[in-house]
């Protein structure tokens, strides 16, 4: 990017951020997610220093804290409230750790103090002869709005300060300090945050979007009757008068002795290496703590060494924040390309500038379909936000056209389509475009992976690459090729020895007798995916019973619609599809005959959702079985669902399901409950 082009794109940014401001501070109606704020100001702050000269003062990377309010009596800090520069990925860490070093040799020896970066509001608070004198905001940093009633509600923050021989000793003060200065987080806990929003609701009013805006909003109550209402909550993290604290450690314990409440997950560690576990750890686990946090703050153990590296720009250099990567984030479109599907769907994909999103690395974000790119009114070229959706796919949540140049290219479904050049049509009623050339390799491909995959025949060993490769070869064209493989015909292809040719061979051949509902999903019918396979099982009993079925027969199985009905009876009447089959049978493919036995009406009516890891069965079984005694498996937690099954580090399905009171079991209890005569 050249100068020219860099000092337009800044003004952009700057006066869509401070849009984005205005809208969510002062209308209190915010229009993207503050994750995706944060990047754009990332994205201007990068810019900043590359091009320092551009830089002016009202930037919005030049911002902390806000203005103090009116109605509240100001403070005056003693010291500047300052605030943390971000980093976001262990290069960015260790750049900062190089520079500390740079600075002053031998600054990151003596290890690092690890907290966790709590989500809520920074304070400070003033003890005067032991006893709590003044609390205040940040404000703009330098003074803040003095909340003192307000604080003295929260629990946490203790009215007298236990001076404790312990505390004494470990302070190494001895006397009692007239004045003790202490800064910390004042935050309010999820699930009274959600208590209070049920209230809210109940009472039909407005509700907060996130904890930290609820208690912002409880701190700064003109009368502490209502702040005392909200029950907030406190942890300290600095303690600003020097009482002979020579580490940061240290701090913490005089602290704690003192009567505050510390956070008992910070630590010491060692090295930057262990700050990156501390971080992962966190970043996995921050779903189980009952307050928010966004990421981790390191610093810089010892305090002489902390002190001597002083202050850059509002920061001190010798502490940093370690940000969890954001479930939304802000990038470009490189592109906007096709994938072709099992059934010949046409799904448009935006080529991303990769950006971490969630703990993992984004290039592609799907754009479904014809009518979400008009909706998204989406071009080649734009800056976007992603996130991902439901924890798994990348997904373009919002196009920022104050962004745009004027060079960006519009897109156009393709009509032909782009692996086999055939007719491309989008199905009246759908919104998807389709193949309609059934000899499309790539629809061919992507059913056999389908058919080979874990949720359908699952055979071991044969994966898209191999399938790839063998396709490639002309040894198959279809799924039931594959059983006419011989060991001969796989050693011919690259990477393929002896022993894995002999053992893909077996492996498809002791396939040839899947469970019936496994092999009607495998057979990749449009709308046809692993519930209704198993309800087709279950009413048919056979494949040649099930491809027997009138089209009225199929419309009135329970849970099965019309366009499903037809869909299906439509798949067996194509003659491709019955040669497929006969191909099968010949191959001795002999799905077992589905039996309806009195267990399978065991959990009947009964919906479950699985969360974490399970350690005596897989995912995979534990759902089967679900389904094998009548009950349903969901993947989103909703009011619909029965049951929760949480195994090890469960995800946000297991708050949801507590907030909704659904009943959750562990492995163990769900293993008794699936386990029949
Ligand atoms: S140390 C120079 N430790 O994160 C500021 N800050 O800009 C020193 N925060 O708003 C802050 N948890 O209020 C520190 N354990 C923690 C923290 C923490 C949350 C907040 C702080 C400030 C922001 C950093």
């Amino acid at each position: 990017m050249n100068k020219k082009e860099a000092q337009e794109r800044l003004e952009k940014l700057k006066s869509l951020i401070s849009k984005y401001r205005y809208h969510r501070l002062s209308l209190d109606k915010p229009l993207i997610s503050e994750e995706a704020e944060d990047s754009l100001k990332k994205e201007l702050f990068d810019l900043e220093k590359a091009f320092p000269d551009l830089m002016t003062p009202d930037s919005p990377t030049q911002r902390v804290g806000g203005e103090p309010l009116e109605k509240f009596k100001k403070v005056e800090h003693s010291k500047p409230m300052l605030s943390l520069n971000d980093v976001f990925s262990k290069g960015d860490l260790e750049e900062w750790g190089e520079r500390q070093e740079r600075l002053l040799k031998g600054a990151t020896k003596g290890g690092f103090y690890a907290e966790l970066k709590i989500d809520g509001l920074a304070i400070e608070l003033i003890y005067k002869n032991g006893f709590f004198e003044t609390g205040s905001t940040r404000g703009d940093g330098l003074i803040g709005e003095d909340i003192t009633s307000n604080l003295k509600t929260v629990e946490a923050i203790p009215l007298k300060i236990a001076y404790s021989a312990e505390a004494a000793s470990a302070a190494k003060a001895g006397q009692n300090p007239k004045e003790v200065v202490v800064r910390g987080e004042v935050f309010m806990a999820r699930r009274e945050f959600e208590r209070f929003n049920r209230e809210l609701k109940k009472k039909d009013q407005k509700i907060y979007a996130n904890p930290r805006n609820l208690a912002a909003g409880s701190v700064r109550q003109l009368d502490p009757k209502i702040t005392a209402l909200r029950k907030l909550n406190s942890f300290a993290y600095s303690l600003v008068s020097d009482l002979g604290q020579k580490t940061h450690e240290e701090e913490h314990l005089i602290l704690k002795n003192f009567g505050f409440q510390v956070n008992p997950h910070n630590r010491f560690v060692k090295n930057l290496d262990e700050v990156q576990k501390f971080r992962d750890h966190w970043e996995k686990n921050r779903e189980k703590l009952d307050y928010e946090i966004d990421g981790i703050v390191i610093t810089i153990n010892d305090e002489d060494v902390f002190e001597k590296l002083g202050v850059v720009g509002k920061s001190p250099r010798g502490s940093v924040a370690y940000k969890f990567s954001p479930k939304e984030s802000t990038t470009k479109v490189k592109d906007i390309t096709i994938s072709v599907g099992r059934t010949g769907t046409l799904t448009p994909i935006a080529i991303l500038e990769p950006v971490g999103i969630g703990g993992v690395t984004v290039s592609r974000a799907t754009l479904h379909n014809e009518d979400e790119i008009g909706r998204l009114g989406i071009k080649i070229g734009d800056t976007v936000v992603v996130g991902r959706a439901g924890d798994v796919i990348p997904d373009v949540i919002k196009v920022l056209k104050d962004l745009r140049t004027g060079k960006e290219k519009k897109f156009h479904m393709p009509k032909h389509c782009p692996v086999c050049g055939g007719p491309v049509k989008r199905i009246e009623g759908e919104a998807a475009h389709r193949c309609i050339n059934k000899n499309c390799p790539a629809i061919k491909r992507e059913a056999i992976y389908h058919f080979a995959g874990k949720n359908t025949m699952d055979i071991e060993g044969v994966g898209p690459k191999i399938i790839d490769s063998l396709m490639d070869a002309g040894l198959i064209k279809n799924a039931p090729d594959l059983y006419a493989l011989k060991k001969e015909d796989l050693l011919n292809l690259p990477r393929f020895a002896e022993k894995l040719a002999e053992n893909t061979v077996k492996s498809i051949q002791g396939n040839k007798n899947p469970p019936l509902d496994k092999f009607i999903f495998a057979l990749g019918i449009r709308h046809v995916g692993e519930e209704t396979a198993f309800d087709l099982a279950k009413k048919f009993g056979s494949t040649q019973k099930l491809a027997g079925a009138s089209l009225e027969t199929l419309s009135k199985i329970p849970n099965i619609g019309e366009v499903v009905a037809k869909s299906v009876y439509d798949w067996f009447h194509s003659k491709y599809n019955q040669n497929l089959l006969d191909k099968f049978k010949k191959a001795g493919v002999k799905p077992k005959e589905f039996k309806i036995t009195k267990a399978m009406t065991k959990l009947a009516g009964k919906t479950f959702v699985f969360t974490g890891g399970l350690e005596t069965i897989t995912r995979e079984a534990a759902q089967d079985k679900v389904r094998e005694l009548g009950g349903d498996v969901s993947s989103d937690v909703s009011e619909n669902v029965d049951y929760v099954v949480a195994g090890k580090e469960p995800g946000s399905k297991y708050e949801k399901a507590k907030k909704l009171g659904i009943k959750i079991l562990n492995e163990e209890e769900f293993l008794v409950m699936i386990k029949y005569e």
